[in-house]
């Protein structure tokens, strides 16, 4: 049995909940793991260590026994590690991982290599976010366990490649473990993303209208009314190509039609970033077919139905 074997057997689908700055937080990763998929969460969106800790003492104690090991144990469940320069918090941060031991981690907005070690010293794995060839090249070399491809269409800071494209050319160089991400707010999609060759599907915007997650109830609601029109692809809010959404734009008092691209601002530790992420609000392409605000329960049994069918009409 592979290792990617091994994880799905343990789930109800091969679907992660994606990690989302604002957004995940433990009970939506507590309800994921108990709906039998993986949730995540990054860790910025613990404003201190101190809440770190408290979130994945609490996230450890309330999936313990959900899992379908043979003894029930088994618990998926992944801390998401920003691994850029500007994380001053990275070796406090990695700490608490070496403690917790999240089962599954992930980097993202740099090189994985300096947690690759320390992970696979407690038994955990190490999936770097990946959104181009020579990123995940690197990401390859530094001996992760996976790669999550972020590909276009999807929500926060997106990719430019399609999946059909990004997953053969990713098999060229590396045999690990795929994540497929980008638009998959539905069943059809994690199969599809199984028919290209990939292990897993990796959701995020579907989750940012669930009961469980940490948005405003404005912006779940935005989320609910928008259609894919309603998105505008931009780098002038943080210096990375990303997919807002144009209301959440506007009401932050900036033309939607009118950014000026190309700002440098940092990352999630940064007060301007922070604002930008606070004030305006992203979502993927798949944004238009999320139509109510639900629980996880209700969205993985959706995804669940969707998939199985999917599956049998190949
Ligand atoms: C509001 C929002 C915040 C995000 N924040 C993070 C983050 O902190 N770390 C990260 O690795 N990815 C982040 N992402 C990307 C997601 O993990 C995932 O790749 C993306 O949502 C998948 O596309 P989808 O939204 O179309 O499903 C974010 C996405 C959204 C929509």
């Amino acid at each position: 049995m592979t290792t990617s074997d091994a994880l799905r057997a343990q789930l109800r689908l091969p679907l992660f909940a994606a990690p989302m700055f604002l957004v995940s937080g433990p009970d939506l990763v507590i309800a994921a793991a108990r709906a039998g998929i993986i949730g995540s969460f990054p860790t910025p969106n613990c404003r201190t260590t101190a809440d770190m800790e408290a979130w994945m003492a609490r996230i450890t104690e309330e999936t313990a026994g959900f899992g379908s090991g043979e003894d029930h144990s088994t618990k998926l469940w992944s801390a998401n590690l920003i691994v850029h320069r500007t994380n001053a918090r990275l070796a406090e941060d990695v700490a608490l991982v070496k403690k917790y031991r999240p089962p599954i981690v992930i980097t993202a907005l740099g090189s994985p290599r300096a947690i690759v070690d320390d992970v696979h010293d407690y038994g955990g794995l190490v999936f770097a976010d990946v959104n181009g060839i020579a990123h995940a090249r690197k990401a390859a070399a530094a001996g992760v366990d996976g790669l999550v491809l972020v590909c276009a269409g999807a929500g926060g800071h997106t990719g430019r490649i399609a999946p059909f494209a990004f997953v053969p050319e990713v098999r060229k160089f590396f045999d690990g473990m795929l994540i497929v991400s980008g638009a998959m707010t539905d069943g059809r999609a994690v199969a599809a993303a199984r028919a290209l060759g990939a292990d897993f599907g990796y959701a995020g915007t579907r989750f940012i209208a669930c009961a469980e997650s940490m948005a405003p109830e404005a912006y779940r609601q935005m989320v609910v009314d928008a259609e894919i029109d309603d998105l505008v692809l931009t780098s002038a809010l943080t210096g990375a190509l990303a997919s807002m959404l144009r209301p959440s734009v506007r009401e932050a008092g900036f033309d939607p039609d009118a950014l000026v691209e190309g700002s440098t601002a940092g990352y999630t530790h940064k007060t301007s970033e922070n604002r930008a992420w606070k004030s305006v609000w992203s979502a993927g392409q798949g944004v238009g077919s999320i139509n109510s605000v639900k629980t996880v329960a209700e969205i993985v049994d959706d995804f669940a139905r969707e998939y199985e069918a999917a599956l049998a009409a190949l």
